[in-house]
């Protein structure tokens, strides 16, 4: 375990780290996240320590990919605390921008993924995944890793990332890295320390009532009634609303696919004023 973890801020500095690994035979691992980090994070550090000889944190809120500017200030800031982790997770590097680095004046360019993107968090969240798919190609093109962790948790996001490292040719392998749950099943997110007591006794029933739905369509039960019961199950719970709860194909996301082809239900639902999400396979 390290004691800290060294912190740039510059392309020029983290193109001066990761091209000297390079330069040394090494391979790098990039983990790109918006900080506030939990177990969920930590695992994709994990991953990469397995998989690179060298891993890089990035920590970044990103202000394009919040539609909702309170969303965007209330998001947890907490960047010493975050280097504290990654320094016990044996992280070589924090690339922690200054937002001029990433969007300086008269920054122009927007990257962005139709298909994968389309419903879902896409049609909740308009410009969510061009302002993910923007940043994620930036972090890609400066660091110049050999390849980068993504969660499952958000499994949208994924395939947006992969869409587009895909098109675009750029050389990097993503890597997806399975979801990590608290015992009750609740999907670890930073999001969850906005719910109150109450709310969080309530949030597994969201994992619970998908998991449920899994099985019965993966049992040869009709997929819409199977939704239908996981739907009022959650709001039966407690949650105040579901934004989505819809089954997908996991090759394109697509609504339209035959029992058989491997497939996830995906959903995002309310406690008060915090969102949350969640996906798992069928069958
Ligand atoms: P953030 O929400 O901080 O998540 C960073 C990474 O951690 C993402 O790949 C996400 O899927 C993964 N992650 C979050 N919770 C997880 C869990 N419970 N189990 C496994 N992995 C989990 O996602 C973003 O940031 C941003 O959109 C980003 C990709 C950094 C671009 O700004």
């Amino acid at each position: 375990m390290s004691a800290s973890v060294p912190i740039v801020r510059t392309v020029a500095d983290l193109r001066a780290q990761v091209g000297a690994w390079h330069g040394a035979g090494l391979t790098v691992g990039l983990i790109p996240t918006m900080g506030a980090l939990h177990a969920g994070h930590l695992s994709l550090v994990a991953a990469a320590l397995a998989r690179y000889d060298r891993a890089v944190a990035t920590l970044f809120v990103n202000p394009k990919q919040f539609n909702d500017p309170a969303d965007y200030a209330k998001y947890p800031r907490t960047e010493e605390s975050d280097a504290a982790k990654l320094a016990s997770a044996d992280a070589h590097l924090l690339y922690c921008p200054y937002p001029e680095e990433m969007y300086p004046e008269g920054y122009a360019t927007n990257v962005s993924v139709s298909g994968v993107s389309a419903g879902l968090c896409g049609g909740a969240r308009p410009g969510h995944f061009d302002g993910v798919a923007t940043v994620c190609s930036k972090l890609f093109l400066q660091s110049g890793a050999d390849g980068a962790f993504f969660g499952e948790k958000d499994y949208q996001q994924l395939k947006v990332v992969q869409r587009f490292v895909a098109d675009l040719n750029i050389p990097i392998e993503i890597h997806p890295c399975a979801t990590v749950r608290d015992a009750d099943g609740l999907a670890l997110s930073s999001r969850n320390q906005h719910l109150s007591a109450g709310q969080r006794a309530i949030a597994p029933a969201m994992h619970r009532a998908m998991t449920a739905a899994a099985s019965a369509i993966g049992g040869g039960q009709d997929r819409a009634l199977a939704l239908e019961a996981a739907k009022s199950a959650i709001l039966a719970a407690g949650f105040d609303r579901i934004d989505y709860l819809e089954a997908r194909r996991e090759a394109d996301l697509s609504p339209d696919f035959a029992s058989g082809e491997t497939a996830r239900i995906f959903a995002a639902a309310f406690l008060g004023d915090t969102r949350l999400i969640d996906n798992i396979p069928i069958g």
